[in-house]
């Protein structure tokens, strides 16, 4: 079996060659603050590295891999990478597939992303990040499913399963890795890296859940983070990493550190210099170190001296060896490192078709007064102005690890390959993305005057959202929403193309524009995905997985929220209300928020019981009918408020989503069922219960779409 591979390999081990397997150090690229120890390849042969990141390629990790081959006991590498969203098929940024709440694109979109990956070397993506994040300010929340726990986990489920796939050791899958552990979204004020001080109770009610989703869904890796909580690095936090994962939840994978987040403990004031970080870390569970270098010098040390017992260290070895006995790299080191299947992979013309597909279900129609969207077949002049609407590289964004932007469809490429033969597509820049120069306002202004119809692709770079990357101000940068402005005044109708990796905020344009779709960054095929949606060859159904707020000052801004004790009815409701006087409390747009080229009736709703024993199951049903002229896809939300409870519950909580297509005219019975999981809490103990008592069901259409309410009550 595995475990006697594992045993027999540990048996022949020094000390030195089990602390080697728990250290892991960059190749070719740093994605944080560089060591750049000349001595790798060294290391490599002296047994001295078990994993490496940042190494591409199948010819350049067979290279290292050859290294790692002539140690002692020829344990092979492990490679690890950011395969965020896609290795060379770049797909929309994972907040902005999110807002597709489609679970099986995202499942396919990362598989897609592992067969590329697995091809090219790799056994090993730093991906999901799973972190619930409700602050825009924070850079990454591009990287993740945006601000609920019940969605989030959905997706991160979806997530493992695409990049694993049925069994780890396929070739075309990796190991997935479920991070940042935990609550790294919590970072105070959205500045990265930040202080988390979160109630227990937020930890596992919000923070924790879609965790434990990705490891129910076989999570071979977790990755700790760089935050403290409640006072404890996460890194060293034995709470987070020994009690909860290793021990209540049984993990049986590996937890490798984040970019130097062990050797970061000292900064963070928890450790008292290298060698106590590295105690501290392999304590509380951390089982491979990310460059700091901690291990790797202080380790055998600490072991030696009785500090570390052999028992922790072996624990961590077994750990790191199981999985590449599972990967097969035992039986053939490089079985992932396939310079045929690589070519092959990366070429693969379903890969682009794929992401295309992902792309138009991620896009969100967040406004179309007017029906100026899809645009008119009479339209033949089309102006399409702004700093992005030729831009390939801004396609990318933030984490995309094997792209050539040159292959990638600019806004302008996808319109000339759907309308180039029908209509004359002009383009003006208008200003640059950041900056403050207006030079180029005239010739926009008379490109919109000029056309029929004016499309403005506007947005954020691809390296203004991302890690590292917070943001104290989250306007549409530059002078964006100034040319926005020129170009409105010409009366001409206009169509915003949003482009960013996080809610901006864009209060002009989201009150004068008639029509704005928020496309996030798309990828590859953004360009064509786009083209589908203007001309309505592809009807938007994509959801806002996040909440827009109107101004950064309301953030963070959650539709989650709870009621306090002066709640305010509605936006004018603000007298000794819990509001601002110079802001009203509702967002720009809400959390589920997101329409359609069609309309939905929700009608007919009925509850299989009105009262509900404890841990019985009922339904509610409804209608949904599609009352428009054109097919279109729905998502279907389920909302639940527990009214009174031992401790306070959100006004709202989604406890279910469906997506359904349908037809003009066409109606469906659409039913969600609701166990006692989802009539659950986490009482002043944590303990997960229900409890007796009234509960509202909400249907909508958007956190701040209800279509059907009906109360029923729980009864013990
Ligand atoms: O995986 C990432 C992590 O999310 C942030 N710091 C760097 C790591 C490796 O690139």
């Amino acid at each position: 079996t595995i475990e006697q591979r594992v045993d027999s390999v540990l048996a022949l081990m020094t000390l030195d060659e089990k602390v080697g397997q728990l250290n892991q150090y960059t190749g070719d690229a740093a994605t944080g603050p560089a060591f750049n120890d000349p001595n790798k390849v060294e290391q490599l042969r002296t047994g001295r590295i078990g994993s490496m990141l940042n190494v591409k390629g199948a010819q350049r990790t067979r290279e290292l891999q050859a290294e790692a081959l002539k140690s002692r006991l020829k344990i092979p590498l492990l490679f690890g990478l950011d395969v965020v969203h896609g290795y060379q098929t770049t797909f929309p940024i994972p907040l902005g597939e999110a807002a597709s709440w489609d679970l099986e694109a995202m499942r396919q979109s990362a598989h897609v992303a592992a067969t590329e990956a697995a091809a090219a070397g790799q056994h090993w993506t730093f991906a999901p990040m799973v972190d619930i994040a409700r602050d825009p300010r924070w850079g990454r929340v591009m990287e993740g499913a945006g601000e609920d726990p019940y969605l989030g986990s959905e997706i991160a489920k979806a997530r493992v399963l695409g990049f694993q796939g049925e069994k780890l050791g396929a070739t075309d899958a990796v190991m997935a890795c479920a991070k940042h552990f935990a609550a790294y979204g919590a970072a105070q004020a959205g500045r990265d890296y930040n202080t988390v001080d979160i109630s227990r109770r937020a930890l596992w009610e919000t923070y924790l859940p879609p965790f434990k989703a990705a490891l129910d869904a076989g999570a071979a890796t977790f990755m700790n983070s760089f935050n403290e909580l409640d006072g404890i690095p996460a890194t060293g936090n034995a709470y987070l990493q020994r009690d909860i994962l290793k021990g209540r939840w049984n993990f049986p994978g590996i937890v490798v550190s984040d970019w130097g987040s062990i050797g970061e403990m000292v900064a963070h004031g928890y450790a008292k210099d290298g060698a106590d970080a590295a105690l501290k870390a392999i304590t509380a569970g951390s089982d491979i170190d990310m460059e700091s270098r901690a291990y790797s010098s202080h380790l055998d040390q600490l072991v030696q001296s009785g500090q570390v017992k052999q028992t922790l260290v072996d624990d961590a070895v077994r750990r790191v060896l199981r999985k590449k006995f599972e990967l097969g790299l035992f039986d053939n080191p490089y079985k992932f490192s396939d310079v045929k299947r690589e070519k092959a992979a990366l070429n693969n013309p379903q890969h682009r078709q794929i992401a295309r597909d992902v792309a138009r279900k991620s896009i969100v129609l967040l406004k179309n007064e007017g029906n100026v969207l899809p645009l008119a077949k009479s339209a033949k002049n089309i102006a399409l102005i702004g700093p992005l609407g030729k831009s390939k590289l801004d396609m990318a964004g933030f984490w995309s690890v094997n792209y050539d932007s040159t292959t990638y469809v600019s806004v302008y490429e996808g319109l000339q390959n759907k309308l180039g033969k029908q209509a004359t597509i002009r383009y003006a820049k208008g200003c640059g993305i950041k900056g403050e120069s207006q030079a180029g306002f005239a010739e926009a202004v008379q490109a919109a005057k000029a056309a029929d119809v004016v499309v403005m692709a506007v947005g954020e770079a691809y390296n203004m959202s991302g890690e590292a990357k917070s943001r104290a101000d989250i306007n549409l940068p530059g002078q964006q929403e100034e040319l926005m402005e020129a170009v409105l005044a010409t009366g001409k109708p206009v169509v915003v193309l949003m482009m960013a990796g996080r809610p901006l905020t864009f209060a002009y344009t989201a009150e004068h524009a008639p029509a704005i779709l928020y496309t996030w960054w798309l990828g590859t095929e953004a360009g064509n995905a786009i083209a589908d949606v203007l001309v309505g060859d592809y009807n938007p159904a994509g959801k806002l997985p996040m909440t827009f707020p109107r101004s950064v000052g309301q953030v963070p801004l959650y539709y989650a929220a709870k009621s306090t004790g002066r709640p305010s009815q509605n936006d004018k409701d603000t007298n000794y209300r819990s509001a601002y006087i110079d802001q009203v409390n509702s967002p720009q747009y809400a959390f589920g928020h997101g329409l359609s080229y069609t309309q939905f009736e929700y009608s007919n709703l009925k509850l299989s019981k009105n009262e509900v024993g404890d841990g019985e199951t009922f339904t509610a049903s409804f209608t949904l009918t599609n009352k428009g002229k054109v097919a279109g896809e729905e998502v279907a939300q389920l909302y639940l408020h527990d009214l009174f409870a031992s401790a306070t519950r959100p006004v709202k909580e989604l406890k279910g989503f469906q997506k359904v297509m349908l037809k003009p005219g066409e109606s469906r019975t659409i039913t969600f069922t609701i166990d006692k999981d989802k009539l659950s809490f986490y009482n002043n103990d944590l303990q997960w219960i229900t409890e007796p008592g009234e509960f509202n069901l909400m249907i909508g259409s958007a956190s701040d779409a209800i279509r059907l309410e009906q109360k029923f009550t729980l009864v013990k």
